[in-house]
């Protein structure tokens, strides 16, 4: 099979890194991609949300399956489009369609989707610039700190939790009155702090039967300590050594079964990715967010203990017969360490070389914001955040101090990265 993935992160390294392995794949085709993916397949340098782009590649490179990367395609409807086109809508997309997409892209949503099918979150009320005086006053019948999310996507920037209440109805009337998201913070969910430790769970689905793919932990703020403004992610654990048995099967009856039996009798055909932002509130999981494709970097952990193969998962995804398949994950710890560039994830400097890289040894360094200008150059960063270096151990804090070392070993200005991954976990282990 030829397969085209979309995307150009450490999340598409990683599948680009996993679909490669499978014998069923003959050739991968990564759009736009990274210095790390095309060392698996060919690189073409396209937007994934320039459709049309798309359909020529697919039609250039007789590519038999779509692997979409990112939320953006998604919510802007690629599957959708697939299903229109005469010559693309056998082609399977790995993602679901435009209805489904909602989850993530609107928080007003999947607030309502969650009411609908009683699965467990935060009490919420939506408000818009017409109901922004309701808004203030809701505002004051709460207890700090309040939790202010932007409806639609802003990429990654929509939540806000300010602390006290002038900040906090200023923050309101910033989204609202003044647009502070554009058209993303039309709409505005205000709802309950919930207080717990957060982590996520990964489902893939075909639309009846799923998979649950290992958990994992990833630490968004920029600091150590968990402080400073949030990212996209500073590292992944996984296993979650609270996510055992019991708590997984919480999860499972509680919100994915609700989930997926929701998303079919609202007659929305769901084949993809689901990932379920939660907060284990006192043992009890309550659903902070969905997201409808992977996390990065989560995947850089939960690619590498899946042992079965990704393809052949993804085929029964396509097929309706995901639940034929076998799904095998691997028992070792895989930690993940995000090195990024000075003033992520603000302004930041883009183009200095990358160095080092040969050297690592006993993990693997997934490439993300990286380009190779032209070919046997070494690479130059090309973004925030830049390598994610995985490691497996037999316990964290093996994997861990593997990808410590070796992130010590790869240089280029201004690299940082933290150093307290999985501290809060050591406990769990000691
Ligand atoms: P989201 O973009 O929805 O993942 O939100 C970003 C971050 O805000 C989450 O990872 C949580 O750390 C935090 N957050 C979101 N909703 C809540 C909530 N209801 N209570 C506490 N923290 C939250
Ligand atoms: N690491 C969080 C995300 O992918 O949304």
């Amino acid at each position: 099979m030829n397969i085209l993935i979309l995307g150009s992160g450490g999340r598409e390294h990683a599948f680009a890194w996993k679909l490669s392995q499978s014998k069923k794949c003959d050739n991968l085709y990564i759009a736009p991609g990274n210095a790390g993916t095309s060392a698996f397949g060919r690189n073409i340098n396209i937007s994934p949300v320039d459709f049309e782009a798309v359909k020529k590649t697919v039609l250039e490179n007789n590519i038999n399956m779509v692997v979409v990367g990112p939320e953006d395609p998604l919510v802007k409807g690629i599957h959708d489009f697939f299903l229109a086109d005469e010559q693309l809508k056998t082609i399977p997309v790995i993602g679901p369609q435009r209805d489904g997409a909602q989850l993530e892209g609107s928080k007003d949503f999947s607030k309502k989707f969650m009411l609908r099918h009683k699965i467990p979150t935060a009490q919420y009320q939506t408000f818009t610039k017409e109901t922004l005086a309701e808004g203030l006053l809701f505002l004051e019948t709460l207890s700090p700190p309040y939790v202010l999310k932007a409806d639609g996507l802003a990429a990654g920037k929509g939540v806000v939790i300010p602390t006290t209440l002038p900040e906090a109805k200023n923050e309101l009337t910033e989204m609202l009155a003044n647009a502070k998201f554009g058209n993303a913070s039309a709409k505005v969910v205000i709802e309950e702090f919930l207080k717990g430790i957060e982590l996520s769970v990964f489902v893939l689905t075909d639309g009846n039967s799923y998979k649950i793919l290992p958990a994992a932990k990833d630490y968004k703020r920029i600091g150590e300590g968990d402080t400073g403004l949030n990212t996209g992610g500073m590292g992944a654990i996984s296993p979650v050594p609270f996510a055992n048995e019991e708590f997984i099967k919480k999860v499972e009856e509680g919100v994915i079964i609700p989930t997926i039996n929701g998303l079919k009798a609202e007659g929305i055909v769901y084949k993809g990715f689901i990932f379920i932002g939660l907060m284990n509130v006192n043992g009890n999981p309550q659903v902070i967010e969905y997201n409808v494709r992977m996390g990065d970097p989560e995947t850089e952990v939960v690619v590498p203990r899946i042992k079965s193969d990704l393809l052949e998962l993804f085929e029964g995804v396509a097929n309706g017969n995901l639940n034929e398949k076998t799904f095998e994950t691997d028992s070792r710890f895989a930690t993940t360490v995000m090195l990024v560039s000075a003033g992520y994830p603000e302004e930041y400097e883009k183009g200095k070389v990358i160095t080092g890289l040969d050297e690592v040894e006993g993990s693997i360094a997934f490439h993300a914001g990286t380009i190779r200008t032209t070919n046997n150059q070494q690479p130059t960063t090309n973004g925030g955040r830049v390598i994610a270096v995985t490691s497996y151990g037999n316990s964290m804090e093996e994997a861990l101090s593997k990808s410590f070392s070796n992130a010590e070993k790869i240089t280029y200005e201004g690299k940082y990265y933290r150093k307290d991954i999985g501290n809060d976990l050591k406990i769990y282990y000691s």
